[in-house]
């Protein structure tokens, strides 16, 4: 449907390019500690006053060539809630692409209408290609199985507001490893906080290997499972589900093979710690049974919401505007 000026990965091509405008976020390796910690100080700030006028006269583009719900939701009220105005698509089909516009040209048109691009979309690197093609700023809004660094910044305030701090947590991981770019971001921005790491997946969804090597050459403990035991259950502070990645499969048997693997009950929850908080980036399909639901640990549908805070900082930090003034102007 969508046809790419280079029909390459683009992950390949661009993995160690800067962004050419320093206000983009493509990778959450973009961010550093203090910043991250600087951006989860200004959620918390949002969270206690989310609306503003300060996004008066900006016009924010939302590009999702992929579908979603919470991401493009959440940027969308963000803005909104910020005073400023969305324009974008949510399904490429209705847009030029489909007579053959290339990446390249949609990103070089939408700039000239905007001031910041939020951009999802199913080939890994794409979000670092836009960068180099336009000054406007980009935030990547996930790209393929490749980052998805703005669920990242709402997962770790999530894990911030659960545990109280983002050090020293033994962090489990369960599910799609290979495809699920929430955990490729939150494995490395987790390389500030000193985590361990249990990684539980079967064979054709396990970690990748270069995600590994990022936690050796970064110090960070990590062991795999195939098993999904009370044992590990029992010994997690961070339960991050996730879903098996449908969309990511050329082979629809694979998928098939795979699916039901994982699956969260609430009696499986008996002997868990008393702090442990279960994330999921969502949507999910059956990994976590609803009967978690009702249970103080699940803490999902509060990840999400936390969203909208962390999202509001990623724009102002993308626009330039600096939040401190405008907390100190609250005084
Ligand atoms: N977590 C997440 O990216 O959800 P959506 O696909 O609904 O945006």
């Amino acid at each position: 449907m969508f046809r790419v000026d280079e029909n390459c990965n683009f992950a390949l091509l661009y993995k160690g390019f800067q962004p050419m405008n320093q206000s983009s976020l493509v990778s959450i390796s973009d961010i550093s500690r203090e910043e991250i910690l600087s951006l989860l100080e200004q959620a918390r700030y949002f969270e206690n006053h989310p609306n503003h006028k300060i996004l008066d006269g900006k016009v924010v583009a939302t590009l999702f060539f992929e579908p979603s719900t919470r991401t493009r939701l959440s940027f969308e009220t963000a803005v909104n809630r910020l005073g400023g105005r969305v324009i974008g698509f949510s399904d490429a089909s209705t847009t030029s692409s489909t007579k053959g516009e290339t990446l390249k040209d949609t990103i070089k048109m939408v700039s000239n209408y905007v001031d910041l691009i939020i951009m999802r979309h199913y080939l890994e690197g794409a979000a670092r290609y836009a960068t180099e093609v336009t000054d406007v700023p980009i935030i990547n809004a996930g790209d393929g199985a490749n980052q998805h660094p703005s669920q990242t910044m709402l997962d770790l305030y999530s894990i911030y507001k659960t545990q109280g701090r983002l050090e020293n947590l033994d962090i489990t991981m369960v599910g799609d490893l290979k495809y699920g770019r929430t955990v490729h971001s939150l494995l490395m921005a987790m390389r500030y906080f000193n985590p361990r790491f249990k990684f539980v997946a079967c064979d054709e969804l396990k970690m990748p290997v270069e995600y590994k090597i990022f936690c050796d050459e970064n110090g960070i403990e990590y062991t795999e499972y195939t098993d999904f035991s009370p044992e590990v259950i029992n010994s997690t502070d961070i339960l991050y589900m996730t879903r098996v990645q449908r969309e990511r499969f050329t082979d629809i048997m694979e998928y098939e093979k795979v699916k039901n693997l994982y699956n969260l009950h609430n009696s499986m929850l008996d002997g868990s710690r008393d702090n442990l908080k279960i994330l999921h980036p969502l949507p999910r399909v059956n990994e976590i049974a609803l009967d978690v639901d009702d249970n103080p640990k699940a803490y999902y549908f509060q990840q999400a919401r936390n969203g909208l805070y962390a999202r509001q900082a990623l724009i102002c930090r993308a626009l330039g505007i600096d939040v401190t003034k405008l907390k100190e102007s609250d005084k």
